[in-house]
């Protein structure tokens, strides 16, 4: 949310989804080398669905693998769906066939969403208390603050799963929350609510493809509409705020 209507706003606008890709993957570095080359972890969590494939692939590829201390980078999800970890629809299948496994991340590295658990309540609980052990200043008061949270905007202008006029939008307290969708895979899930997405560092988001075009030009242009479009109320209080979009999702 943002504080005052004075939030930091940089919308960079890249040729293709390759040329996102590549930009994010630089921008993931940089970050994680700015933490790591200081003695400190890097927490990042991953967005879901399918935009940031190619950007997990790159990272898992040279040059980038090689630019970053894979070992000091813990990562989480923004959202997941209630399906099991081997599940085509799994956020975290995805990310460990395109990035964990060709890294040969340490599992202990990597805190997935246990959206398989029977009841999604419990696992809200249980992922917002891992939240609170491993991220700085997670006393029980503090909003957990992560280095970077990636995320994607569906083209109905959720993100991670904050669906348009769901409950899951006004939560100001819990920082995980079971909620539903609005949109395919219709499946119930697990999501970072917008008091931890506003306490981060950084947020970027990826948004490519020309089916997003109409809904980006209302979340970036448009007047505030909270409960239509999602993705606008993101808002670092005390962060930056990226968007990576392709031409074709910027309707050019
Ligand atoms: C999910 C998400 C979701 C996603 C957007 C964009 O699990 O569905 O994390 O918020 O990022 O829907 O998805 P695409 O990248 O597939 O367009």
């Amino acid at each position: 949310m943002s504080v005052g209507g004075a939030i930091r706003r940089e919308v960079v606008i890249l040729e293709d989804k390759e040329a996102l890709s590549r930009d994010a993957a630089h921008r993931f570095v940089f970050l994680a080398n700015q933490k790591t080359r200081a003695g400190d972890l890097f927490h990042v969590a991953l967005s879901g669905g399918s935009t940031p494939e190619l950007l997990y692939g790159l990272l898992a590829a040279l040059p980038f693998r090689d630019d970053v201390d894979w070992e000091k980078v813990h990562f989480f999800f923004g959202d997941e769906r209630a399906v099991p970890p081997d599940h085509a629809d799994s956020n975290y299948r995805m990310a460990n066939a395109a990035l964990f496994a060709p890294l040969g991340v340490p599992t202990a590295n990597i805190h997935r969403m246990p959206a398989e658990e029977p009841d999604l309540d419990v696992a809200a609980h249980s992922y917002e208390a891992e939240l609170r052990t491993h991220l700085a200043g997670s006393s029980t008061d503090a909003i957990p603050r992560f280095d970077l949270i990636l995320l994607g905007m569906g083209p109905d202008g959720h993100t991670a799963s904050l669906f348009p006029h769901k409950p899951a939008l006004q939560e100001r307290t819990r920082l995980v929350v079971a909620s539903e969708p609005g949109l395919k895979p219709f499946v119930p899930r697990l999501t970072l609510t917008f008091p931890v997405l506003d306490a981060a560092a950084q947020v970027l988001f990826l948004v490519a493809g020309a089916d997003k075009a109409a809904t980006l030009h209302k979340v970036l242009n448009g007047p505030a509409d909270p409960e239509n479009l999602p993705s606008q109320s993101v808002a670092p209080t005390n962060g930056s705020l990226v968007w990576l979009v392709d031409r074709a999702a910027m309707g050019q």
